[in-house]
């Protein structure tokens, strides 16, 4: 399917700061620490530059600059990229030096002198040019504050994926706190600070800045099962610690990541069995991308080893090296392992094990013959599983191996990195729309479920009234099936059951006959047998994946009458529950239109959650218009007739049911087209019920960088004239058949919407129109086109055409490119005006062109929710 999941949902920023953006993370943000080691030879490398940068010192009114050479913004100028209602400034002049524990270097001081207070959910939302690996740094230290205690606060910190706090407090720290991550940033990338209710989050300094692809690597060892563990790149990280063996501790400026390693000595266990060593001419091995990103050299210069008496007075030392640290339970956790032979006299002198928690992760390790060389870095990755963390420690050992050698051993740096669990959590059990309520509720619903089906469907009922009412401050995970048609969604989506308590739920609701008469006296879609599914995509072969999003991979497949379709299959121990899965496939079945996406069936044997929809054979139209090379170019026509499609599929949608729906993600990506070319919409994850007496739903921002509507920014408030505002830039997309962001462009040319307002006001839409089409679209048709998608992109939603007079525009436009066409050996040089005259003569209803083929539009007539009609059936 065509849905783009990179894409990002994201929070408010004003359209006026994207240049802002853009320009700053050009040129203003990439920083350097000089890094090359003051003792080694070799020459110094240049320091590394973060593609993408974003450095901010909260509540400064002047930028910061460290020693290191960083430079954090101060509010002033990081102010677009936050969104909030209302937040305060806290500050302080100086901070005791005490509060500087032996963890966190003293250098960075000024970062934590100001800090700044939210009230109320706030997000930081920053572009990110090369999405993935950044660095995420958070600076906490509870300033003195006349209104708020800074020590009181309890707060949560995510990003569209990942809990990096969880109802996070300062207190019993009573020192800074410094926190590091490493996560996969999306286009848009948001950091959002959420306080506990009644409570108020802070915070000092942040730090988001690009790492070096090499630095993770995809897959490691692991303990204890032994195998390999692939996927790596896809987990969040939380530093727990890094050691630098033997040596000082080495501040940021001696890191070109901007990286802190601090001395090994506290947690190493038998200090008497230890001696430290300093070696020089360290060699990199750059051809296996272990570089000085990978560690500086200061922290391969140094090492422990195996003291030398104490092997002087045995022949073969009985003991390890050992360090022993404390970590979260619960949680598995990668540990890379830095190495480089500066005790050797010669080659293959040196064999040791290396045990993690009394296992062995490495065998008899031979630094020669990993490295070809002495003195040459070199590091293991190992994962160890939280089944292997029994008392909150993990406890890392380094000692002789039997087989031949010198009995010696050495480390010298220890990185130990907390991976994130099935949660997307790094701290608890709590997703990022974790709550206990959810869970509770959603418990008492699955207990009664099992005994009284009848009890459960008022309990249903009157936990979607509930939910209704009080729906959640708005954060789905945009790559949810549907989370449009369903009120209860939001929070019912909360819950973050373990992956062994949802199969048993599953396993109990998993009587065959029940289930298929369930949904048959529901007159539901399809249920499809998971062997029906196997069989359809070839066991769900790699080769047949024809989309790939958070929530799973879309397969193409084909039933045995050989029709084809589209199957998306959600990833087992994805989170997604079972009542909004079961309400999704009631609610999308009854969604039915020549222009939307439709739902087959669905299948949830064993614990599957599976969506079967019909298949789009020529995808994206955004893959027809530009990007792809083997598309043959679609002519005027066609993208009109597509645009058409496409915008009575929207009306469809805001009108059509009983309830508008607001679809929230309108980009030529969503908008699909089948083998006759004929536009459907799809991709309904962030769709929004509009039954709002109002008219609007308040909610955060979200949708798809360059087509979001400015006035839903400022205002949050969402009306079906945000789709209209999204649809004029697909519009303008079809027309000039380029992106709608162009970074690399000049700064007037980055936007799409920008730049064809601006010769639209010139009076010069040709300079804009795609070269390819140019000649054959005729003026009239051009004109009435370019006016139509004017009038989407106006400032205010009241002043948007609604998505039916839309249509109406679009349909004149193809009635005067066919006239023109119809006329080209005519002699008529005046059709367009002729034509203009008769239409409006003729004054074609805009309820005639809507009614033209919404033949199944009756279904959604019956679409109420919540529908007590249809609870009843429960
Ligand atoms: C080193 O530690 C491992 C695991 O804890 C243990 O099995 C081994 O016997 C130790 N070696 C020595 C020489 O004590
Ligand atoms: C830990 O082990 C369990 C069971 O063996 C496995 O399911 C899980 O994926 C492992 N975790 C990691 C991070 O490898
Ligand atoms: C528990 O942790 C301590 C260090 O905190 C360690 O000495 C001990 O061996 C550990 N016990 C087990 C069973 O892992």
């Amino acid at each position: 399917m065509g849905e783009d999941h990179n894409m990002p949902s994201f929070m408010p920023l004003s359209i006026l700061s994207l240049s802002l953006y853009l320009l700053t993370f050009n040129h203003a943000y990439v920083l350097l620490a000089p890094a090359p080691s003051p003792v080694s030879i070799s020459s110094p490398p240049s320091a590394y530059q973060p593609y993408d940068s974003y450095l901010i010192n909260c509540g400064s009114s002047t930028e910061t600059r460290l020693d290191d050479g960083r430079i954090f913004k101060s509010d002033t100028q990081a102010h677009s990229y936050l969104s909030t209602n209302q937040d305060v400034k806290a500050s302080m002049d100086y901070i005791p030096s005490d509060a500087f524990s032996n963890s966190i270097p003293s250098s960075t001081e000024g970062l934590y002198k100001t800090a700044r207070v939210f009230l109320h959910r706030s997000t930081y939302t920053f572009y990110i040019s090369k999405p993935g690996k950044h660095w995420v740094r958070l600076y906490f230290y509870p300033l003195h504050h006349p209104h708020y205690d800074l020590e009181t606060a309890v707060f949560t910190v995510h990003t569209e994926k990942f809990v990096l706090l969880h109802d996070f407090s300062v207190r019993g720290y009573s020192k800074v706190v410094f926190k590091e991550y490493l996560v996969n940033a999306i286009e848009l990338f948001s950091l959002v600070f959420e306080p506990k209710k009644g409570s108020f989050a802070f915070v000092n300094a942040i730090e988001i800045a690009a790492v070096p692809d090499e630095f993770i690597s995809d897959s490691a060892s692991s303990v204890p099962q032994g195998e390999t563990v692939n996927g790596l790149s896809n987990y969040a990280l939380e530093v727990s610690y890094r050691l630098n063996m033997g040596g000082p501790i080495l501040t940021p400026k001696y890191d070109t990541l901007s990286r802190t390693w601090m001395p090994d000595t506290p947690y190493n266990v038998f200090p008497q069995g230890t001696e430290a060593v300093r070696g020089s001419y360290i060699k990199y091995q750059p051809d296996k991308w272990i570089t000085w990103l990978i560690a500086p050299y200061l922290v391969y210069e140094t090492a422990q080893r195996m003291k030398t008496e104490a092997h002087a007075q045995t022949v073969e030392p009985k003991f390890n090296l050992t360090w022993v640290v404390n970590v979260d339970a619960g949680f598995s956790y990668l540990i890379r392992m830095h190495f480089c032979d500066i005790v050797s006299k010669s080659l293959n002198d040196l064999y040791f094990n290396v045990y993690i928690n009394s296992l062995m992760g490495f065998s008899s390790l031979d630094l020669s013959a990993e490295t070809g060389g002495l003195a040459t870095a070199y590091y293991i990755d190992i994962v160890l599983n939280a089944s292997a963390i029994t008392n909150g420690s993990i406890v890392v050992q380094v000692g002789p191996a039997s087989t031949g050698g010198l009995p010696n051993a050495i480390l010298n740096g220890l990185e130990i990195m907390k991976i994130n669990n099935v949660d997307d959590s790094l701290d608890g059990l709590y997703a990022v729309d974790g709550s206990y309520e959810g869970k509770f509720m959603k418990l008492k619903v699955l207990a009664i479920s099992g005994i009284f089906m009848a009890f459960l469907a008022m309990f249903f009922l009157g936990m979607v009234c509930v939910r209704w009412k009080k729906r959640p401050p708005d954060w789905q995970k945009r790559n949810s099936f549907s989370s449009w048609l369903l009120p209860i969604q939001g929070s019912s989506r909360k819950n973050s059951l373990s992956s062994s308590r949802k199969s048993s739920i599953f396993g109990s609701r998993k009587s065959k006959s029940g289930h298929s008469s369930y949904y048959s006296i529901q007159g539901l879609g399809r249920f499809f047998t998971l062997n029906e599914l196997r069989t359809a995509t070839h066991n769900f072969d790699e080769k047949m994946v024809i989309g790939v999003g958070g929530f799973g991979n879309v397969f193409l497949g084909a039933l045995e009458d050989g029709t084809k379709v589209a199957i998306k299959r959600g990833h087992q121990g994805s989170e997604q529950g079972i009542n909004e899965f079961q309400t999704e496939i009631e609610m999308l079945s009854k969604l039915r239109h020549r222009h939307l996406v439709s739902l087959i069936g669905f299948c949830d044997e064993e614990s599957e959650m599976i969506l079967v929809y019909e298949y789009m054979a020529n995808g994206p139209l955004r893959d027809h218009l530009y990007g792809s090379n083997d598309k043959l170019t679609l002519s005027w026509k066609q993208r009109l007739d597509i645009c058409i499609g496409a915008a009575r599929g929207l009306h469809y949608l805001h009108t059509g049911a009983a309830i508008g729906i607001i679809h929230r993600d309108v980009k030529t990506t969503n908008i699909l087209l089948d083998d006759n070319f004929v536009a459907k919409v799809s991709d309904f994850g962030l769709s929004k019920a509009a039954r709002m007496e109002q008219g609007y739903v308040s909610t955060a921002v979200k949708g798809s960088f360059g087509y979001l509507d400015p006035e839903y920014f400022r205002r949050q408030q969402l009306t079906d004239k945000s789709d209209v505002y999204s649809f004029g830039v697909v519009l303008f997309e079809v027309l000039s058949a380029r992106a709608v962001i162009c970074p690399r462009l000049p700064r007037d040319q980055i936007s799409l919407a920008e730049w064809a307002m601006q010769w639209h006001r010139k009076g010069m839409i040709e300079k804009i129109v795609d070269p390819q089409i140019a000649g054959s679209i005729s003026e009239g048709s051009l004109k009435k086109f370019a006016e139509t998608a004017e009038k989407c992109l106006a400032e205010y939603g009241v002043d948007r055409p609604s998505m039916g007079e839309v249509l109406w525009y679009l349909e004149y436009s193809l009635q005067l490119q066919e006239a023109t066409i119809a006329s080209s050996s005519s002699s008529s040089s005046n059709i367009d005006d002729l034509l203009e005259e008769k239409l409006s003569k003729n004054v074609v209803s805009i309820a005639n062109i809507l009614s033209d083929d919404d033949s199944d539009s009756t279904v959604g007539s019956q679409l109420h929710f919540p529908n007590v009609g249809n609870m009843q059936g429960r």
